[in-house]
Protein backbone atom coordinates (compact mmCIF):
# COMPACT_ATOMS: atom_id res chain seq x y z
CA UNK A 1 0.00 0.00 0.00
CA UNK A 2 1.11 3.43 -0.36
CA UNK A 3 1.81 6.11 2.30
CA UNK A 4 0.69 9.35 2.35
CA UNK A 5 4.54 10.34 2.42
CA UNK A 6 5.10 7.88 -0.94
CA UNK A 7 2.21 9.73 -2.71
CA UNK A 8 3.70 12.64 -1.89
CA UNK A 9 7.04 11.46 -3.25
CA UNK A 10 5.81 10.64 -6.14
CA UNK A 11 3.76 13.78 -6.36
CA UNK A 12 7.18 15.80 -5.85
CA UNK A 13 9.16 13.74 -8.71
CA UNK A 14 6.14 14.08 -11.20
CA UNK A 15 6.38 18.23 -10.68
CA UNK A 16 10.20 18.10 -11.22
CA UNK A 17 10.90 15.56 -13.95
CA UNK A 18 10.52 17.89 -16.89
CA UNK A 19 13.45 20.13 -15.72
CA UNK A 20 16.04 18.87 -18.32
CA UNK A 21 18.19 21.66 -17.75
CA UNK A 22 21.83 21.29 -17.33
CA UNK A 23 23.78 18.39 -18.59
CA UNK A 24 25.54 15.59 -17.06
CA UNK A 25 29.17 16.04 -16.19
CA UNK A 26 31.66 15.09 -18.94
CA UNK A 27 34.92 16.02 -17.55
CA UNK A 28 35.68 12.99 -16.17
CA UNK A 29 34.74 10.10 -19.39
CA UNK A 30 33.38 7.44 -17.32
CA UNK A 31 30.68 9.58 -15.91
CA UNK A 32 29.16 10.55 -19.11
CA UNK A 33 27.64 7.00 -19.31
CA UNK A 34 24.90 7.38 -17.18
CA UNK A 35 21.30 7.75 -17.90
CA UNK A 36 20.31 11.61 -17.90
CA UNK A 37 17.17 10.80 -17.20
CA UNK A 38 17.91 8.77 -14.37
CA UNK A 39 15.55 10.10 -10.68
CA UNK A 40 15.47 8.68 -7.40
CA UNK A 41 14.44 10.24 -4.10
CA UNK A 42 14.19 8.73 -0.30
CA UNK A 43 13.51 9.97 2.55
CA UNK A 44 14.97 8.02 5.90
CA UNK A 45 13.22 9.40 8.98
CA UNK A 46 15.05 9.54 13.03
CA UNK A 47 13.27 6.09 13.53
CA UNK A 48 15.30 4.23 10.28
CA UNK A 49 12.17 4.20 8.18
CA UNK A 50 12.95 5.24 4.65
CA UNK A 51 10.40 5.90 2.41
CA UNK A 52 12.26 6.28 -1.57
CA UNK A 53 10.74 6.60 -4.59
CA UNK A 54 11.75 6.40 -8.50
CA UNK A 55 15.55 5.23 -9.00
CA UNK A 56 16.22 4.88 -5.05
CA UNK A 57 18.11 1.92 -6.14
CA UNK A 58 20.34 2.87 -8.60
CA UNK A 59 23.98 2.85 -8.14
CA UNK A 60 25.69 6.13 -8.83
CA UNK A 61 29.20 7.06 -7.66
CA UNK A 62 29.25 9.45 -4.68
CA UNK A 63 31.55 12.02 -5.62
CA UNK A 64 31.72 15.01 -3.40
CA UNK A 65 29.25 13.82 -0.85
CA UNK A 66 32.10 12.37 0.23
CA UNK A 67 33.48 15.78 1.54
CA UNK A 68 31.61 15.61 4.91
CA UNK A 69 32.09 12.31 5.69
CA UNK A 70 35.94 12.27 5.34
CA UNK A 71 35.88 15.23 6.96
CA UNK A 72 33.83 13.39 9.84
CA UNK A 73 36.28 10.88 9.77
CA UNK A 74 39.46 12.98 9.81
CA UNK A 75 37.71 15.28 13.16
CA UNK A 76 37.00 11.16 14.25
CA UNK A 77 40.84 10.61 13.85
CA UNK A 78 42.73 13.77 14.49
CA UNK A 79 40.49 15.46 17.20
CA UNK A 80 39.53 19.39 16.50
CA UNK A 81 42.45 21.10 16.82
CA UNK A 82 44.79 19.17 14.61
CA UNK A 83 42.16 19.05 11.61
CA UNK A 84 41.22 23.09 12.49
CA UNK A 85 44.74 23.78 11.84
CA UNK A 86 45.12 22.08 8.66
CA UNK A 87 41.38 22.88 6.99
CA UNK A 88 39.03 25.97 7.30
CA UNK A 89 35.66 26.40 8.04
CA UNK A 90 34.96 29.85 5.66
CA UNK A 91 33.01 29.55 2.50
CA UNK A 92 35.55 30.07 -0.17
CA UNK A 93 32.57 31.84 -2.76
CA UNK A 94 34.37 30.03 -5.37
CA UNK A 95 33.99 26.72 -7.74
CA UNK A 96 35.18 23.54 -6.39
CA UNK A 97 38.47 23.01 -8.04
CA UNK A 98 39.95 26.25 -7.38
CA UNK A 99 42.67 26.21 -5.02
CA UNK A 100 40.77 28.68 -2.21
CA UNK A 101 43.19 28.95 0.76
CA UNK A 102 43.35 31.38 3.53
CA UNK A 103 45.89 33.58 4.59
CA UNK A 104 47.59 30.65 6.56
CA UNK A 105 47.40 28.80 3.00
CA UNK A 106 44.76 26.30 4.30
CA UNK A 107 42.02 25.22 2.40
CA UNK A 108 39.10 27.47 3.31
CA UNK A 109 37.31 24.50 4.26
CA UNK A 110 36.69 20.99 3.71
CA UNK A 111 33.52 20.85 1.03
CA UNK A 112 36.03 22.48 -1.49
CA UNK A 113 38.09 20.09 -3.51
CA UNK A 114 41.58 21.27 -1.66
CA UNK A 115 40.34 20.91 1.76
CA UNK A 116 38.90 17.48 0.63
CA UNK A 117 42.70 16.83 -0.83
CA UNK A 118 44.01 18.09 2.34
CA UNK A 119 41.36 15.79 4.61
CA UNK A 120 41.91 12.84 2.65
CA UNK A 121 46.37 13.51 3.55
CA UNK A 122 45.69 13.47 7.48
CA UNK A 123 44.68 9.54 7.43
CA UNK A 124 47.45 8.53 5.76
CA UNK A 125 50.71 8.84 7.91
CA UNK A 126 53.09 11.86 7.79
CA UNK A 127 55.41 10.46 5.10
CA UNK A 128 56.55 10.75 1.56
CA UNK A 129 56.30 7.89 -1.06
CA UNK A 130 53.41 6.41 0.58
CA UNK A 131 52.91 3.08 -1.65
CA UNK A 132 49.25 1.71 -3.12
CA UNK A 133 49.54 -0.97 -0.70
CA UNK A 134 49.12 1.56 2.40
CA UNK A 135 46.18 3.30 0.19
CA UNK A 136 44.80 0.45 0.12
CA UNK A 137 44.60 -0.03 3.69
CA UNK A 138 43.60 3.26 4.68
CA UNK A 139 40.94 2.98 2.14
CA UNK A 140 39.37 0.43 3.87
CA UNK A 141 39.24 2.31 6.80
CA UNK A 142 37.84 5.33 4.97
CA UNK A 143 34.94 2.45 3.19
CA UNK A 144 34.52 1.00 6.37
CA UNK A 145 33.15 4.70 8.34
CA UNK A 146 31.19 5.53 5.19
CA UNK A 147 29.79 1.71 5.07
CA UNK A 148 28.75 2.65 9.00
CA UNK A 149 27.50 5.50 8.20
CA UNK A 150 24.85 4.18 5.39
CA UNK A 151 24.39 0.75 7.32
CA UNK A 152 25.71 -1.29 4.41
CA UNK A 153 28.68 -2.47 2.85
CA UNK A 154 29.23 0.15 0.11
CA UNK A 155 32.12 -0.59 -2.91
CA UNK A 156 34.65 0.76 -5.05
CA UNK A 157 32.97 1.65 -8.98
CA UNK A 158 36.63 0.69 -10.37
CA UNK A 159 36.08 2.07 -14.02
CA UNK A 160 34.85 5.84 -12.90
CA UNK A 161 38.19 5.29 -10.20
CA UNK A 162 40.49 4.92 -13.26
CA UNK A 163 38.95 7.43 -15.51
CA UNK A 164 39.02 10.09 -12.78
CA UNK A 165 42.85 9.48 -11.87
CA UNK A 166 43.50 9.09 -15.92
CA UNK A 167 42.04 12.64 -16.48
CA UNK A 168 42.64 14.12 -12.88
CA UNK A 169 45.18 16.99 -13.77
CA UNK A 170 43.16 19.21 -12.25
CA UNK A 171 43.02 17.55 -8.77
CA UNK A 172 46.77 16.67 -8.83
CA UNK A 173 47.54 20.18 -9.59
CA UNK A 174 45.29 21.08 -6.65
CA UNK A 175 46.92 18.49 -4.67
CA UNK A 176 50.82 19.38 -5.41
CA UNK A 177 49.99 22.91 -5.21
CA UNK A 178 49.14 22.65 -1.16
CA UNK A 179 52.54 20.70 -1.41
CA UNK A 180 54.26 23.32 -2.64
CA UNK A 181 53.03 25.68 0.32
CA UNK A 182 53.88 22.83 2.78
CA UNK A 183 50.58 22.22 4.26
CA UNK A 184 50.58 18.38 2.75
CA UNK A 185 52.66 16.26 5.54
CA UNK A 186 51.76 13.59 3.22
CA UNK A 187 52.79 12.06 0.09
CA UNK A 188 50.38 14.36 -2.55
CA UNK A 189 49.75 11.59 -4.74
CA UNK A 190 48.85 9.04 -2.05
CA UNK A 191 46.55 11.86 -0.99
CA UNK A 192 44.75 12.38 -4.65
CA UNK A 193 44.95 8.68 -5.10
CA UNK A 194 42.46 8.11 -1.81
CA UNK A 195 40.49 11.72 -2.59
CA UNK A 196 39.61 9.85 -6.19
CA UNK A 197 39.39 6.42 -4.74
CA UNK A 198 36.73 7.85 -2.02
CA UNK A 199 35.01 9.81 -4.79
CA UNK A 200 34.39 6.52 -6.84
CA UNK A 201 32.59 4.92 -3.49
CA UNK A 202 29.02 3.61 -5.43
CA UNK A 203 25.95 4.54 -3.36
CA UNK A 204 21.81 5.05 -3.89
CA UNK A 205 19.79 7.37 -2.81
CA UNK A 206 18.75 4.79 -0.04
CA UNK A 207 22.43 5.09 1.07
CA UNK A 208 22.55 8.96 1.27
CA UNK A 209 19.58 8.98 3.00
CA UNK A 210 20.61 6.92 5.89
CA UNK A 211 24.08 8.50 5.57
CA UNK A 212 22.07 11.92 6.50
CA UNK A 213 19.96 10.52 9.05
CA UNK A 214 22.96 9.24 10.80
CA UNK A 215 24.34 12.90 11.04
CA UNK A 216 20.96 14.13 11.91
CA UNK A 217 20.70 11.91 14.97
CA UNK A 218 24.26 13.17 16.38
CA UNK A 219 26.09 10.51 14.92
CA UNK A 220 24.00 7.22 15.99
CA UNK A 221 22.85 5.37 12.65
CA UNK A 222 18.94 4.68 13.25
CA UNK A 223 18.82 1.46 10.95
CA UNK A 224 22.02 -0.09 13.05
CA UNK A 225 21.68 1.60 15.90
CA UNK A 226 25.52 2.08 15.93
CA UNK A 227 27.11 5.29 16.94
CA UNK A 228 29.33 5.82 13.80
CA UNK A 229 30.48 9.69 14.91
CA UNK A 230 30.48 11.38 18.02
CA UNK A 231 27.57 14.15 18.50
CA UNK A 232 29.85 17.32 18.70
CA UNK A 233 31.39 16.37 15.14
CA UNK A 234 28.12 15.38 13.68
CA UNK A 235 27.43 19.22 15.07
CA UNK A 236 30.98 20.34 12.69
CA UNK A 237 29.82 18.58 9.57
CA UNK A 238 26.28 20.14 9.74
CA UNK A 239 27.96 23.45 10.23
CA UNK A 240 30.39 23.83 7.52
CA UNK A 241 27.74 21.66 4.95
CA UNK A 242 25.18 24.65 5.54
CA UNK A 243 27.79 27.43 5.00
CA UNK A 244 29.80 25.53 2.36
CA UNK A 245 28.02 22.60 1.27
CA UNK A 246 26.73 23.82 -2.04
CA UNK A 247 29.82 25.80 -3.08
CA UNK A 248 29.33 29.22 -5.11
CA UNK A 249 25.54 28.16 -5.01
CA UNK A 250 25.57 27.77 -1.23
CA UNK A 251 23.72 31.43 -0.45
CA UNK A 252 20.91 30.78 -2.98
CA UNK A 253 20.43 27.28 -1.60
CA UNK A 254 20.32 28.47 2.25
CA UNK A 255 18.08 30.82 1.43
CA UNK A 256 15.84 28.84 -0.17
CA UNK A 257 16.51 25.37 0.84
CA UNK A 258 17.51 26.06 4.55
CA UNK A 259 19.05 22.89 5.59
CA UNK A 260 22.80 21.81 5.36
CA UNK A 261 23.67 19.58 2.31
CA UNK A 262 26.34 18.51 0.00
CA UNK A 263 26.06 17.66 -4.29
CA UNK A 264 28.19 15.57 -6.05
CA UNK A 265 29.25 15.75 -9.47
CA UNK A 266 27.58 12.15 -9.87
CA UNK A 267 24.09 13.68 -9.36
CA UNK A 268 23.90 12.99 -6.19
CA UNK A 269 22.11 15.29 -3.33
CA UNK A 270 22.40 14.79 0.21
CA UNK A 271 20.42 16.87 2.45
CA UNK A 272 19.95 16.72 6.31
CA UNK A 273 17.39 18.38 8.65
CA UNK A 274 18.74 17.94 11.78
CA UNK A 275 17.14 15.88 14.58
CA UNK A 276 14.60 15.24 12.11
CA UNK A 277 15.82 13.01 8.77
CA UNK A 278 17.96 12.68 5.90
CA UNK A 279 16.95 13.15 2.28
CA UNK A 280 19.11 11.55 -0.85
CA UNK A 281 18.22 12.56 -4.43
CA UNK A 282 19.64 11.78 -7.65
CA UNK A 283 19.47 13.28 -11.30
CA UNK A 284 22.65 13.41 -13.29
CA UNK A 285 22.19 16.62 -15.21
CA UNK A 286 24.53 19.39 -13.22
CA UNK A 287 23.46 23.02 -13.04
CA UNK A 288 26.71 25.47 -13.41
CA UNK A 289 27.79 24.96 -10.08
CA UNK A 290 27.95 21.30 -10.62
CA UNK A 291 24.76 20.60 -8.36
CA UNK A 292 21.89 18.05 -9.79
CA UNK A 293 19.71 20.72 -11.07
CA UNK A 294 16.75 18.96 -10.95
CA UNK A 295 18.01 17.71 -7.25
CA UNK A 296 17.89 21.36 -6.41
CA UNK A 297 14.48 21.89 -7.64
CA UNK A 298 13.19 18.54 -5.64
CA UNK A 299 14.86 20.26 -2.54
CA UNK A 300 13.34 22.96 -2.90
CA UNK A 301 9.62 21.88 -3.37
CA UNK A 302 10.50 19.46 0.10
CA UNK A 303 11.34 21.97 1.94
CA UNK A 304 8.81 24.42 0.56
CA UNK A 305 5.58 22.10 0.97
CA UNK A 306 7.16 19.86 4.40
CA UNK A 307 8.24 23.44 5.97
CA UNK A 308 11.80 21.77 6.56
CA UNK A 309 13.54 25.11 6.39
CA UNK A 310 15.65 25.53 9.51
CA UNK A 311 15.17 29.21 9.68
O1 LIG B 1 37.16 16.18 -7.74
C1 LIG B 1 36.46 15.84 -8.67
O2 LIG B 1 36.62 16.28 -9.77
C2 LIG B 1 35.32 14.84 -8.48
N1 LIG B 1 35.82 13.57 -8.24
C3 LIG B 1 34.35 15.30 -7.44
C4 LIG B 1 33.85 16.68 -7.72
C5 LIG B 1 32.44 16.90 -7.33
O3 LIG B 1 31.65 16.02 -7.14
C6 LIG B 1 32.05 18.32 -7.30
N2 LIG B 1 30.67 18.43 -6.92
N3 LIG B 1 29.72 18.93 -7.27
Amino acid sequence: MISHVDGYLEHIMAVCCDNRSGAVADYIPELTRVDPEGYGLSLCMHDGHIYSRGDAGTKFTIQSVSKPLTYAFALTRLGFAETDDKIGVEPSGEAFNQVSVDDRRRPKNPMINAGAILAASLLLPPVRDIGPGLVDTVFEEVTAFYSACAGRRLSLDVDVWHSEAATGARNRAIAYMLDSFGVIDSDPEAALDLYLRQCSLQVTTDDLAVIGATFANGGANPRTGRQVLAPEVAQRVLSVMTTCGMYDGAGDWVTSVGLPAKSGVGGGILAILPGQLGIGVYSPRLDQHGNSARGIETCRHLSTDLGLHMF
